[in-house]
Formats: structure tokens, sequence, C-alpha cells
């Protein structure tokens, strides 16, 4: 790297570091950190931490279809429901942004192993990116995940650790493989650089519709899509381009809640996890958990939960009634949606957008 435009800050005692992918925590109080750039947005592009966004380690993620979802906005009273079609992407999901700049910063730091966990997408995407980057990855896994999340990340050379157990087993695998093999943990959930890639999804919907956006609802589980399209609103303000951030409506399976939990002052800990099929969001320790909370508060946006029939419900009825055939997980936010209109936090009339963040085709039906 030449002289970094940007320092790592710590989101609890905002000391600084230098940029690192490997230093994941404060040395100061253990805290996480966020990326702080050294210039101003000016809207035009999302900032990003790599000295050149020519040189990007890229495979065509971004740039995703925003469709309008006219049947269904329709039957929930909505005046546009508009969906951003995140699952088309290289290998499949919203992760895929995250991936090009987290293996960019790797590479351009030295890396060349790494050690990861993932519910699947992200292991799956971090895994072809790191092939295409020459990089070595170690991905840990929940033994249950998706065969077809699974089957990409063998196929793109990665190591597979299958882990039993809930999603908390496959991190706590990785975090003692990280201590043996002394090797990089390149955590897309602890290093900050994976969500800064997130952010260009907030630019591509302004460029379309500009101001028009009322709500997002999304499903959160580690918070890197919702914390990095809040960010990239966030920049899209401070640049001037827009006058209003829309609400952020994070939506998690009943079964897994942390964030809502937390949203709504519940007692809930990791001891009341139930199995669900939302797998990309049944994260019972998320380590942003008040990043998040803090990201959804600052949009005076909200948290709602959802049935596991719902999901099954809603992936039927997008692929039926829309053409589109979401994962669970994805489905999941329009049954958060619904549930959302009934109790007013979304009004009837309003401009929502939804981003349907991975593929039905890695999964098996239920
Ligand atoms: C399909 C899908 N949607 C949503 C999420 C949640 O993303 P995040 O952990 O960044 O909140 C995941 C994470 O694995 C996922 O696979
Ligand atoms: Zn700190």
């Amino acid at each position: 790297m030449n002289v970094p435009n940007h320092s790592l800050r710590c989101i609890d005692c905002s000391s600084t570091q230098q940029p690192s992918v490997g230093d994941l925590y404060c040395a100061e109080c253990g805290g996480l950190f966020a990326v702080e750039y050294l210039d101003a947005p000016d809207g035009t592009f999302p900032r990003l931490p790599m000295d050149d966004p020519m040189a990007v380690n890229s495979l065509g993620e971004g740039d995703t279809p925003l469709v309008l979802l006219e049947k269904t906005g329709e039957a929930l009273g909505l005046n546009t429901l508009w969906a951003k079609l995140e699952f088309m992407a290289p290998t499949g999901s919203f992760k895929d942004r995250g991936s090009a700049v987290l293996t960019t910063m790797g590479r351009d730091l030295g890396v060349t192993e790494f050690i990861e966990d993932s519910s699947g997408n992200a292991g799956a995407s971090l895994s072809a990116y790191a092939a295409a980057a020459g990089l070595k990855a170690h991905v840990f896994a929940p033994a249950s995940a998706a065969s077809g999340k699974l089957d990409q990340i063998q196929i793109f050379g990665a190591s597979l650790h299958k882990i039993e157990g809930p999603r908390q087993a496959a991190t706590e695998a990785a975090e003692e493989f990280v201590k043996e093999r002394e090797l990089v943990y390149m955590s897309h959930n602890l290093s900050p650089y994976f969500s800064e890639g997130m952010k260009a999804a907030s630019y591509e919907i302004v460029e379309v519709l500009e101001d028009g956006i009322e709500h997002v609802v999304l499903p959160v589980g580690n918070g890197s899509l919702l914390i990095g399209m809040i960010r990239g609103y966030q920049e899209l303000k401070e640049a001037g381009i827009i006058s209003n951030i829309p609400k952020f409506h994070g939506v998690q399976a009943h079964a897994v809640r942390p964030v809502v939990a937390a949203l709504n002052g519940e007692d809930w800990s990791h001891d009341d996890v139930q199995p669900t099929n939302a797998s990309g969001i049944a994260v019972s320790k998320p380590p942003r958990l008040a990043e998040m909370v803090e990201a959804i508060k600052s949009t005076n946006g909200s948290g709602v939960t959802v049935s596991e029939e719902s999901l099954i419900e809603w992936q039927k009825r997008l692929s039926s009634s829309e053409g589109v055939f979401a994962e669970m997980t994805s489905a999941g936010a329009f049954a958060g949606l619904e549930k959302l209109i009934e109790s007013g936090e979304v009004e009837r009339g309003s401009n929502v957008l939804v981003p349907i963040t991975g593929s039905g085709l890695k999964e098996p039906l239920k």
C-alpha cells in the first residue's frame, strides 16, 4: 500500500489503527473497528479502502437488477414495492459485494492464506474471490448448510471444514483453528472491510430512485448488509445527493432473534436458540449487535420477527406470483414486511424496497 486513504477506528473507544485485515480487535479495549476515511464523500462513488479502485479483485459483482413487484405491492397496499435482486451476483448472494473488497484488502496487505466461518453464502463467496485473487481459504461452515453452498466452497478450491451443531459452533471451531495454525482470521463479520462493499447497493438504488424509498426491509444476521447500506446512505446524505435516509427494518426468525430482542428490550440469550430454516440469519451472538441496533435506531427503523411457516409461504408466493426464487432467509424479509404493514410501522401507500439477498437454487425445497 502507498499512503492509505483510511484508518480503522474502534467503534467503542475511538482509538485508531493502521489498515489491517488480521488485527480485528482494538488493542486498547477489544472493540471492533469501522473504516474511517481521510477524505469527504462526493456521492459519485462509494468511498472504498483500497488504493486503486480499478485494481479491485472483481468477478462482476454489483449493479444488480431493481424490479417492481407490482402484484405483491398492490396486495400489500403499498404505493410501490421494489426488489433489488442481490442474488444475481457471481456466486448467487449479496455477499459478493463484500468479498470483492475484503479479498482485495487481504491481497494488498500481503495475505496468502486465511480462515473464515460462514453459514454458507459468505463462505461460498469468499472462496470464489480467494480463487480469483490466488489466496488459500479455509472455510468453517455448519455441517447442516445447504449442499449447494457447501459444493460451491469446495469447487472453488477452499478447504471446507464442516462443523456439527448450530452456526455459532462453526465460529468457535474457526477461532480454535486460527490459534493452532497461526493463520489470518479474515472473518467477514469482524473485519470492517466486508460491509464497506455493501455501500454500493445504496448508491445503485439512489441512482435510479433518488430520494423515493421510505422503508428498506431486510434480513439481518451479523448485519453486514444493514450496516453497509446505512453507511452508503449516510455518505450520500453527507455529499448532499439525498436529503432523507429511509427507515431500515431488520427481520429475524423468531427462533434466533438477538437484534429484534435488543431493539425491543426483550431478555433473550444464545441459550434460547431454536432451529430455523432461515440459515443465513441464524446468528445467536452477533459481534456487532450494538452497532446494528444503533444503526437501525439512527434511521428510526425497527425490528420484526417472523415464523418458520411464513418463510416457506413467502418463498412460494414470490416464486409463483412474481417469478422470483429467493432463499428462505431472503423470503423472510417479505414475511417481515407484511407484519410491519399490519402493525402500522410501514404505512400503507408508502414506497418500500427489499433486497433479495440469496437464491433459492442453493437449498432444497421444504
Ligand atoms: C441469504 C442471506 N441473507 C441475509 C444474510 C444476513 O446477512 P448479514 O449477516 O450480513 O446480516 C445472510 C448471511 O449469511 C444470507 O446468507
Ligand atoms: Zn477500543
